[in-house]
């Protein structure tokens, strides 16, 4: 039984590799979830091993299946969050594009890098953010929704937003869930895919997604990590960006709120000051959107996101909302999930299964940090406050 699942892993990673050069998401997502029960069920596996050891008093056969076990879960736990993150993102081009594009369709409309998608995320999954919810409302989702008071009133629909801050705080989350409040086409595109694989068509790339993006109803253009396509203009920076930049500028520029389509940019990055400052002028940017770390509303609320479906007894929220001050959601995300883990573990060790405790967040609170510095939050504030962040 252990051979066989030590063998299934390896074919698994081929077959996801494989769905994945081809551009089959769902394909890629059924081998991640089976190699995670396997990794699970290889974990459970050397925990009982570990057992047996102790038993027999061979401390050293123990301690080498509790590091195998434990390195399995951290495997399943890692394969996990892939699949998430693809099925979140779906971020492998469509079977059916990948196809047409095979077959020699027109090239413009089967840019590989342009994933265009429909979010499932929405505002209501976002703790806290409220003045960056609103603040996109007023920019977006209620001209979008009423467009002849917007036009009545000369009020622009589209034009570009920047969410800034520090790592973890919801600003993919955010951009992909404007898309689903006003049901807009969704395109999204990595820098790194265009920089790479593009060399010498990234312009013509950028063309294409402005262009194809203005073909539909309503669009959305999300770039994450955006200052890597729009770092400062130096004499030294490489030829590709020098002309990138002004292109993007343009480009941005040409949003107009006369335009039968409304089109929005959303760009996001946690290190603002390292875009062009041109970018940065209004008429481009026209919102500059800082997302902070959760205030304890927030917080509370992700706490309690994070925590609905598992077995909790006595766990104070007040007192855990007190003790994250400075974590990111995706800090107390992991903090939740560790926790979780752990007595998890516990439970498959000791064959007894339990609730999880106060005493067990305290536990796992103590060996797991903020993941963002007061220098970092400091800079966040300079920035906002347009002062030298530097
Ligand atoms: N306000 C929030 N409400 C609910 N969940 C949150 C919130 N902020 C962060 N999270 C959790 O943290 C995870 C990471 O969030 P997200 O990827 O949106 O962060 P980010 O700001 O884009 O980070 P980065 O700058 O590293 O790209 C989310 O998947 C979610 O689970
Ligand atoms: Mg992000």
């Amino acid at each position: 039984m252990l051979e066989h699942l030590m063998e299934q892993i390896p074919e698994l990673e081929e077959r996801f590799k494989r769905a994945r050069d081809r551009g089959n998401w769902e394909e890629g997502v059924d081998c991640l979830k089976e190699a995670v029960k396997v990794q699970q069920a290889l974990s459970v596996h050397y925990f009982e091993r570990r057992r047996q050891s102790k038993k027999k008093g061979n401390e050293k056969d123990a301690r080498w299946a509790e590091q195998e076990g434990k390195r399995r879960l951290e495997k399943a736990e890692e394969w996990n969050l892939k699949r998430k993150q693809i099925e979140e993102r779906q971020a492998f081009p469509s079977r059916e594009k990948k196809e047409e594009a095979e077959e020699g369709g027109d090239p413009d409309k089967n840019a590989e890098w342009l994933l265009k998608e429909r979010p499932q995320v929405s505002f209501d999954d976002i703790a806290g953010l409220e003045n960056a919810k609103e603040q996109i409302r007023i920019r977006m989702v209620y001209p979008f929704l009423n467009p002849q008071l917007a036009k009545k009133y000369g009020v622009k629909t589209g034009g570009g937003i920047l969410l800034y801050g520090p790592p973890g705080t919801g600003k993919t989350m955010l951009a992909r869930a404007v898309a689903s409040e006003i049901d807009a086409s969704f395109f999204t595109v990595r820098p790194s895919e265009i920089m790479s694989k593009w060399v010498g068509e990234s312009e013509q790339n950028i063309r294409r997604l402005f262009k194809e993006a203005r073909e539909n109803p309503a669009s959305i253009i999300f770039i994450d990590e955006v200052e890597a396509l729009l770092p400062p203009r130096s004499e030294d920076a490489p030829a590709v960006m020098k002309r990138l930049v002004p292109q993007i500028l343009a480009e941005l520029e040409g949003i107009d709120s006369e335009g039968k389509n409304p089109l929005l940019f959303v760009g996001a990055t946690n290190e603002p000051w390292n875009i062009d400052a041109a970018i940065l002028r209004p008429g481009r940017f026209d919102e500059k959107i800082h997302i902070p770390l959760p205030d304890p509303v927030a917080r509370r609320e992700i706490l309690r996101m994070n925590l609905a479906d598992k077995p909790l007894v006595d766990v104070d929220f007040d007192a855990l909302v007190e003790r994250t001050e400075g974590y990111s959601g995706a800090d107390i995300r992991h903090l939740c999930q560790k926790t979780a883990n752990t007595v998890f573990l516990e439970a498959v060790r000791s064959g007894e299964e339990r609730d999880i405790t106060m005493d067990d967040f305290d536990k796992v609170l103590a060996t797991l940090h903020p993941s963002v510095t007061n220098a970092v939050l400091e800079r966040f504030d300079a920035f906002a406050s347009g002062k030298d962040p530097s």
